[in-house]
């Protein structure tokens, strides 16, 4: 096996618990990768020798973002769409529905190239673990193929033939959730590794929602939900009921929504993309986290709610207007999104992890905030390797 040696790291963010403070930031660092691990990390001047070297110059170094939360096998765009929200049409989970008509005409290969294209993206912007959902096929086949097509990018697949009932069972949900529950779960259980749901009003609702989370945990896939987006209702508190890994959107929650958070250590995912391109409230993020909520960010990336595949724009919003620290914000996007993930070998910078990282063009961390919108992220590598 061969080692190399990162070094001249101006700051090493480890997220290591074991240091002091939430990154566990190592200053005038180094690092060593060994295969697709990291052997060591520490203090440049202690570093051991490897068989190759790299100096970074006074570079930062951070753990690579885990997106714990992205819609990217689908077809089209829906442009139009934004535009007219942008003018005051209000944002609606029917927009799905052209997605789908899209997707189900698009051959694999268009589909398997576009989401080759998405993640080509988000690993330019540091992007090493992504979810992957299907939920723009909703018929037994094509939910099968948007499964298949995102396990070629990723181990962390998510079967949502419950994101909208689609427009040929519009007289017929109930016969709806039985084909989900039923054989479109045969046919997708075994390309997935989780189950998720849209609970919302227009969506699924707590009875139908439950039975199809609990129908997924029964073929041994386990649950995240789509909760509380568009308005109050019961998807957080189902979420914690039925033992999802995460609450994603939380953008309305009561208080007891928050305390069923903090009380069973389900992660609250905050999409702050979606409210940028859906001109919404953004969620409380303090209010999460001073209540002790485990909180990660994502970028939901999907043609309508919002179609930005970078970690660092959710960072730079998260921190500019839901007061999230740059420590909070970047522990959040990465840390917390293996958090959602159930990964302890992502997220962190410590022997043992996967040398998944990205190498910051700035001298800390803070400038993905600091510097909104500038690429900042000039080298990611995917298990030990630059991709
Ligand atoms: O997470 N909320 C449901 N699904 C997506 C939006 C999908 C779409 O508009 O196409 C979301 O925001
Ligand atoms: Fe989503």
């Amino acid at each position: 096996m061969t080692s190399l040696l990162l070094t001249g790291i101006g700051s090493l963010v480890t997220n290591d618990p074991a240091r002091s403070e939430l990154l566990g930031e190592i200053r005038d660092a180094a690092l060593v990768i060994e295969g697709s691990k990291v052997a060591w990390v520490g203090s440049r001047r202690d570093a051991p020798a490897a068989d190759s070297a790299l100096d970074l110059g006074g570079r930062a170094v951070i753990p690579g973002f885990v997106d714990s939360h992205a819609h990217l096998v689908f077809a089209g765009d829906r442009a139009e769409e934004f535009a007219a929200r942008m003018s005051g049409t209000p944002y609606s989970a029917g927009g799905i529905r052209t997605t789908v008509a899209a997707t189900r005409q698009a051959t694999d290969e268009v589909l398997t190239a576009n989401v080759a294209r998405l993640v080509t993206e988000m690993r330019r912007q540091g992007t090493t673990t992504v979810e992957i959902k299907s939920g723009y096929g909703l018929t037994v086949a094509d939910e099968a193929r948007a499964l298949q097509i995102a396990g070629q990018f990723t181990e962390e697949t998510t079967y949502l033939g419950a994101h909208v009932v689609p427009a040929e069972f519009a007289d017929d949900p109930a016969g709806y959730v039985a084909l989900v529950t039923g054989p479109m779960l045969e046919a997708s259980s075994r390309h997935a590794k989780w189950v998720d749901v849209f609970v919302e009003r227009g969506a699924f609702d707590e009875d139908q929602a439950r039975a199809i989370l609990t129908a997924g945990q029964g073929k041994g896939l386990q649950a995240r939900v789509h909760a509380n987006q568009l308005g109050e209702g019961p998807g957080v508190q189902l979420a914690c009921s039925v033992g999802a890994a995460a609450a994603d959107h939380c953008t309305y929650l009561t208080d007891v929504d928050v305390d069923a958070l903090a009380s069973t250590g389900v992660v609250a995912g905050l999409l702050p993309a979606v409210e940028f391109s859906t001109r919404s409230p953004y969620p409380d993020a303090r209010r999460l986290l001073d209540a002790g909520v485990t909180v990660a960010l994502a970028t939901d990336c999907n043609p309508g709610s919002g179609y930005s595949s970078s970690m660092p724009l959710c960072i730079a919003l998260a921190v500019r207007e839901m007061h999230m620290t740059p420590a909070e914000a970047l522990w959040s996007a990465t840390a917390g999104g293996a958090a959602s993930l159930r990964r302890t070998d992502i997220g962190r910078l410590v022997p043992g992890a996967r040398a998944d990282l990205a190498v910051l063009d700035a001298p800390s961390y803070i400038h993905l905030a600091y510097r909104p919108g500038v690429p900042l992220v000039t080298q990611t590598f995917v298990g030990g390797r630059p991709v």
